[in-house]
């Protein structure tokens, strides 16, 4: 047999065999289950013209450079700083339930390469891994995971940037001849190049068209290379950053994540993802779609920690509706700013002279649950445990430290099970909940022991205490991938409170994460980090799209906005349970000044819109907004829930504000609904019912 393929409801994936080699020959919407693979591949082959070989180097799930591939090879080895050209071929397969494993060799060089593929039948995504076995090490300059074919009918590739408070911008680049290349060079799958992508077919765009999206599970730096080839073929590669990996005899690259969605634009890829990261990656202590409201006291005492003015707080928080009390940065060591103590993490007996028990057991009368802060992979080197072991500190002498920090070497066992004693007798000790989990600065050099290191920490730490949940933070969106979603429970999207810059962030970050490990915390009235202010009711809303927390002092909220508050948080725990299982599609909307986005309960008999206006709309009435992912022959029923939102110029008539509107979701989808007039940082809800 010499044609293979794997397929779920959104996507197919056909392979064949050039010269030994396994090829993908077709990635894309699904296609019949009898469609002729032979002859599609037949229908795949190209003439050829002057100037070329006499046959076209194929586009195998790993080109060789040997086989005169004119374009990025998918590995490049060395033993003993001899390049290595291995020569695979001898194809073998093993195929089961939605599984497939194809494994090429090289007896001469003693190499074998494993490409392996899993198809989930419920969430539609196709993970893939290749794995490169070696009878002696080698040198891994490169390795990629399953090479695929890009899309031919694209004109271009979106991908992903961002900076601290900044975090999740898309670029979008044209195919052009060469190489696109993104590379996280810095330890962290980072701020700056997040490891996902998205390929939309010509024209396609968030609610329609076809897309291919990949997601790499890596966190600590990564490079994808989407090229295409002199002569117009395109590829798209996936592997570590170059120069992380080092020698070894057996290593794989992956998982590498695909969705496609044949019709429905970014949004179908989106809600294939966001379904496939809710149901398979993440491991839920718990029920998941019972997020509990946060409250988090960074931006309310940074490092002041005192226990009354914490205790009063917690009271406060607890009377707004939060469910769990966050203790962050400041209550170990001696910190009392960032120059010190990361390393040391016993209880400031300065500020806890009783240690954390009587604030813990004040949070739980309170009926809030309790959750730390911690940095475990950083030291500073003012602390105890630089001054005991200054040789696991990572790097040269003369670093450019971060913050005041460098890292611990995630890579020395002693390292590791110190940390892991610490943190255990830590959450043995006390009724923890929670661990916000840091990562403040970058890597002195990409180094991927450092991820597998961290990565059996957390293994460790979460098979001991498996009800604790952890949230990846690093500087707000630092370390936001595959993963570390495999081993922690929601991320810290963005150190920005400001939520107008966390509406546009939430809107695109979206595009892969569900809504259920967002975290989304009420900023203060004015903004920490962009001086903004902005009213509570919009900060209130922005956050309640998402895992809802709060993270302000509550001693400046005035009774107003407490009531405002309250309701979108009871709003909020009343609609929990749907909307974090269910799917987020974000709209195409007419208005650059509004963000808009659907979440659509798993049946689709609920939903809800959200239409935030982050600023004056150009012209004067509000466009239509038109909705998406709606049966077209059924009945909704559509009610505003915050008419209290109107400004005070609006008037005339409104169908939405008069009462329930109810129109077909092809009237929904073809023609939309106007929202009320409004002013700027305004967020309209529009909750849906299917009759
Ligand atoms: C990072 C995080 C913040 C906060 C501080 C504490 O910057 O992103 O949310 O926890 O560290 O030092």
């Amino acid at each position: 047999m010499s044609h293979w393929r794997l397929d779920t409801h959104h996507q197919t994936l056909v392979f064949g065999l050039a010269d030994g080699m396994p090829a993908a020959l077709y990635w894309g919407p699904p296609l019949p289950a009898d469609e002729d693979l032979a002859a599609l591949e037949a229908a795949g082959q190209s003439m050829l013209t002057g100037g070329m070989l006499d046959a076209l180097p194929p586009l195998t799930l790993c080109p060789e450079a040997r086989r005169s591939f004119p374009g990025q090879p998918g590995l490049s080895l060395s033993r003993q700083g001899v390049p290595l050209h291995p020569k695979f071929g001898g194809c073998t397969a093993e195929a089961g339930a939605g599984t497939l494993s194809l494994t090429v060799t090289d007896g001469d060089a003693g190499l074998a390469l494993t490409f392996s593929f899993e198809a989930d039948a419920d969430t539609g995504l196709i993970t893939a891994a290749t794995r490169l076995q070696a009878s002696e090490p080698v040198e891994i300059h490169w390795l990629a995971a399953p090479v695929l074919p890009g899309p031919q009918q694209a004109d271009e590739i979106v991908d992903i940037a961002g900076r601290w408070i900044g975090e999740f911008q898309l670029v979008r680049t044209p195919w052009a001849p060469g190489i696109r290349l993104r590379e996280a060079t810095t330890g962290r799958s980072g701020h700056e190049h997040p490891p996902f992508a998205l390929f939309p077919d010509t024209g396609a765009g968030r609610t329609s068209g076809t897309v291919r999206a990949m997601a790499f599970g890596w966190s600590g730096g990564h490079r994808m290379i989407a090229e295409e080839l002199p002569e117009g073929r395109r590829q798209i590669q996936w592997g570590h950053a170059a120069g992380s990996v080092g020698a070894q005899s057996d290593w794989t690259v992956g998982p590498l994540q695909l969705a496609v969605s044949a019709e429905a634009g970014m949004g179908g890829t989106a809600a294939a993802f966001q379904r496939h990261l809710y149901d398979r990656v993440v491991h839920w202590p718990c029920t998941p779609g019972a997020r509990p409201v946060h409250y988090n006291c960074w931006e309310a005492v940074y490092f002041d920690h005192d226990l009354p003015v914490l205790t009063d707080i917690a009271e406060r928080a607890a009377a707004l509706g939060a469910e769990r009390f966050v203790l962050d940065d400041g209550w170990f060591g001696r910190r009392d700013d960032d120059t010190s103590s990361l390393g040391d993490w016993q209880v400031d007996a300065r500020k806890y002279p009783d240690g954390l028990k009587p604030l813990i057991e004040h949070v739980k009368s309170l009926g809030m649950s309790f959750g730390l802060w911690v940095e475990p992979e950083m030291v500073n080197r003012d602390s105890d445990l630089y001054r005991a072991h200054p040789d696991w500190a990572l790097g040269a002498e003369d670093q450019i430290e971060g913050r005041g920090q460098r890292l611990l070497d995630m890579a020395n066992p002693a390292v590791r099970d110190h940390l892991f004693a610490t943190l255990d007798a830590l959450l043995t000790a006390h009724d923890i909940d929670y661990l916000k989990w840091d990562h403040n600065r970058v890597l002195p050099a990409p180094d991927a022991a450092q991820t597998t290191g961290i990565y059996d920490l957390l293994d460790r730490l979460r098979a001991a205490h498996p009800q604790v949940e952890i949230e990846s933070c690093a500087s707000g969106g630092g370390r936001i991938d595959t993963g570390i979603l495999s081993r922690t429970h929601r991320v810290w999207l963005s150190d920005s409170n400001d939520a107008l810059e966390r509406l546009r962030m939430q809107h695109d970050a979206a595009l892969f994460l569900p809504a259920a490990i967002t975290g989304a915390h009420v900023g203060p009235r004015e903004c920490h980090n962009s001086g903004r202010i902005l009213p509570m009711s919009f900060r209130a809303w922005v956050a309640a799209q998402r895992h809802m927390g709060l993270e302000m002092d509550p001693r400046e909220i005035t009774p107003d906005e407490a009531e405002t508050l309250k309701r979108v948080i009871s709003w909020y725990k009343s609609t929990r349970a749907w909307r974090m299982a269910g799917e987020i599609r974000t709209l195409d909307s007419a208005d650059p000044a509004v963000t808009a986005e659907m979440q659509i309960a798993r049946d689709g008999d609920r939903f809800v819109l959200f239409a935030g206006q982050s600023r004056a709309s150009d012209q004067t009435l509000p466009r239509p907004l038109r909705l998406t992912a709606l049966q077209p022959d059924a009945r909704y029923r559509l009610s505003l829930t915050n008419p209290e939102d109107l400004p005070r110029q609006a008037h005339g008539p409104s169908a939405l504000l008069d009462g329930p509107l109810t129109l077909s979701g092809a009237a929904l989808m073809q023609s939309g609904i106007r929202l009320p007039w409004s002013w700027p940082a305004t967020m309209w809800v529009v909750e849906g019912e299917r009759l």
